[in-house]
């Protein structure tokens, strides 16, 4: 990116709203970090740059997780939003305003932008068909629909794309659809939709994709996606949905993709009338702010097309960039708890410093679209090799020379040796305007190498005092540098060596003051890290649960052997005539031959699963099965304590 050289630019940056369904995860949390970094670095430089959020609370989600939890949407995305807002805060995310697109202002631009384009003849009806559950009474989208694969019938499948065969196809061809929310069959249901002309906008699209600022990987797709067939956009949904009504209609509601970007003007707006700003002044063609957003690679089509359609359709200003960034993986596996890196975000503190993994996700963040793998051994390795081995040991190595002389820095530093780290200023400017973290630390890091060889080199503690306190204060004038570059990635502990330098908050001007005065006793900044156990979180999905109502569809009785008899040809079963009670008798056959003879079977009380489907065997139908563990060491049936009878339901 060219770098405006205007100072004082004011800038706005947005990250992706998170969805008010679900807590935090570091995914998150890496995006945070990387639109954070940037906006504290152009405060640093002295542009004014501020930093808006939301929770993202509209949509099916979200209305099916508070029906889920028997809360109403309400309190489910007021929940959420506290929980989302400190969590944010515990890795020191500095936003300007943290909102929620569930708010007067959202629903007021919502509006306002869906009536401009109204006016511009954008918005158009047509009737759609699609699958309805009727249990629920509710419209299924594809995310909510399972079934077989039209192309090569493999059960199971998603509602629009087979996992086996790979096709892509209509929800409305899927063989045998089942819905997820209800597990019934939906049946096909027409209902009329609200749709917004994109094919209208395709030469301002192209014209946004030639002048914005874009990585070109991003900006291919786009132009890709635009030259394809550009179809009209569905932006309505039907009741019941939690959102915003659509004006004028019965019963229609915003699609969420609508009113989520939105959601940014919004949060914008709510801070700006508290600090008399004029947000259209702001959104206007001839605009005096730049804008911003961040998001992760799997958005880029909503905020590259949708989005800067949506707003020139209202006479808006066009964002003049989207940052995009690729996902985070831990320990080389996508998150999940089973594989022990389905990490909360907050639970992150019970394992490190969340600060430090600012610095780690810095340390591997670049303008690319690429995945970010976090390591935990890397992570360590990392934190004790650059923060405590290079930049804080400057501090801890320098500061005794300098406290024997009662804390008083010397005057006479070596200006050539500090001129080498000023110098590197624009470099440093460079690197955090174009997003290239990851050789910023590297750059950082080189000049701390370079510092402390520079004490190596000078051997303070072989000088007498006068040249001690003079290396030591060059080392810790050095120190002070390091830490104003490194303040928009760890402003935590930049503030703490800031009080340690008996100074208040740097800009990156103060590179050039050198120090002087009294500084205080240094007191360790940051101890090793010892190796990360992992925090398994206890709120994200297992794949490996089950519900109480997946449990209750097996029925699990009590049954008495009435007799057991060998079975001819079959080296391994056994036949089990069982009384089951109030269900009568039943036939079973069981592979427990190799650890019991029938005749010790008899009355033995055993747990059958009474309503497995029947299997036809070659000897007979075996009508259930009883339960038993197994090892090396033979074949254990499980039998109730006494006093059970046939028939009891076990539960
Ligand atoms: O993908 C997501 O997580 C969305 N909640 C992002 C919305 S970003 C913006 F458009 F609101
Ligand atoms: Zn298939």
């Amino acid at each position: 990116m060219d770098i405006p050289t205007k100072s004082n630019r004011k800038i706005l940056v947005t990250q992706a709203l998170p969805y008010a369904n679900a807590p935090l995860h570091l995914g998150h949390i890496l995006e945070a970090v990387q639109t954070d970094i940037w906006s504290r670095f152009q405060n640093l430089n002295g542009n004014q740059c501020y930093f808006f959020c939301a929770d993202d609370t509209h949509g099916t989600p979200v209305m099916l997780k508070a029906k889920e939890m028997a809360v109403t949407p309400e309190k489910l995305i007021n929940d959420t939003f506290k929980d989302h807002k400190s969590t944010y805060e515990l890795f020191g995310i500095n936003f300007t305003n943290f909102y929620t697109t569930h708010s007067d202002e959202n629903k007021e631009y919502s509006e306002k932008i869906y009536f401009e384009a109204k006016k511009n003849n954008l918005i158009s009806k047509e009737i759609v068909e699609q699958l309805y559950d009727e249990n629920e009474k509710m419209f299924l989208s594809d995310r909510f629909i399972k079934g077989s694969c039209p192309k090569c019938n493999a059960p199971d499948q998603h509602g629009d794309n087979c996992g086996k065969c790979g096709a892509s196809y209509d929800v409305l061809e899927i063989k045998d659809p089942i819905s997820i929310v209800s597990g019934t069959t939906p049946i096909k249901k027409k209902s009329e939709h609200i749709f917004f002309d994109l094919p209208q906008k395709i030469d301002v699209l192209r014209n946004y994709l030639a002048k914005a600022n874009l990585q070109s990987p991003i900006k291919n797709k786009l132009k890709e996606w635009l030259s394809d067939d550009l179809k009209k956009w569905d932006i309505s949904r039907d009741a019941p949905y939690f959102g915003f009504e659509i004006p004028d209609e019965v019963n229609k509601y915003f699609y969420v993709w609508v009113d989520a970007p939105i959601g940014y003007i919004a949060s914008m707006d709510n801070w700006f009338k508290k600090n008399n700003i004029n947000t259209l002044d702001v959104w206007s063609k001839d605009s005096e702010y730049e804008i911003y957003h961040f998001i992760g690679k799997d958005i880029a089509y909503f905020h590259g097309l949708f989005w800067p359609a949506l707003l020139s359709s209202a006479n808006l200003k066009l964002p003049d960039g989207i940052f995009v960034h690729g996902f985070l993986t831990i320990n080389g596996e996508k998150m999940s708890k089973s594989k022990g890196t389905g990490i909360l975000a907050k639970d992150f503190e019970k394992m490190s410093n969340p600060e430090l993994l600012r610095y780690y996700f810095a340390a591997k963040l670049n303008d690319k679209v690429e995945d970010i793998d976090l390591n935990f051994e890397d992570y360590v390795q990392r934190i004790n090799s650059d923060l405590v081995g290079k930049y804080l040991n400057i501090a801890s190595r320098s500061a005794s020379f300098i406290k024997r002389n009662n804390n008083q820095i010397s005057e006479n530093i070596d200006i050539e040796f500090i001129k080498t780290l000023t110098d590197e200023k624009t470099n440093i400017i460079t690197l955090y305007e174009n997003r290239q973290y990851s050789k910023l630390i590297r750059l950082v890091m080189e000049l701390a190498d370079n510092v402390n060889k520079y004490i190596n080199d000078n051997t303070p503690w072989k000088k007498d005092e006068n040249d001690a306190v003079n290396i030591s204060s060059t080392a810790i004038n050095a120190f002070k540098i390091l830490t104003i570059y490194l303040s928009p990635v760890i402003p935590n502990l930049s503030h703490e060596a800031y009080k340690f330098l008996n100074l208040t908050n740097c800009s990156l001007d103060d590179v050039n003051n050198t120090l002087s005065g009294q500084i205080n006793n240094y007191k360790p900044l940051l101890k090793r890290l010892e190796p990360l156990t992992i925090q398994e979180d206890d709120d994200m999905e297992n794949e490996n649960l089950i519900n109480i109502d997946q449990f209750s569809a097996i029925d699990l009785r009590v049954a008495r052997i009435l007799k057991a008899d060998h079975v001819e040809g079959a080296d391994k079963l056994l036949q089990l005539h069982l009384d089951v009670g109030e269900l009568g008798t039943r036939n079973v056959f069981a592979g427990i031959k190799s650890s019991y003879n029938p005749d010790e079977l008899q009355d033995k009380m055993v747990i059958l699963v009474s309503n497995l489907e029947p299997r036809k065997m070659k000897f007979g139908v075996s009508d259930g099965m009883v339960l038993a563990s197994s090892n090396d060491d033979g074949i254990f049936l499980i039998s109730p304590d006494e006093g059970a009878h046939a028939g009891m339901k076990v539960k």
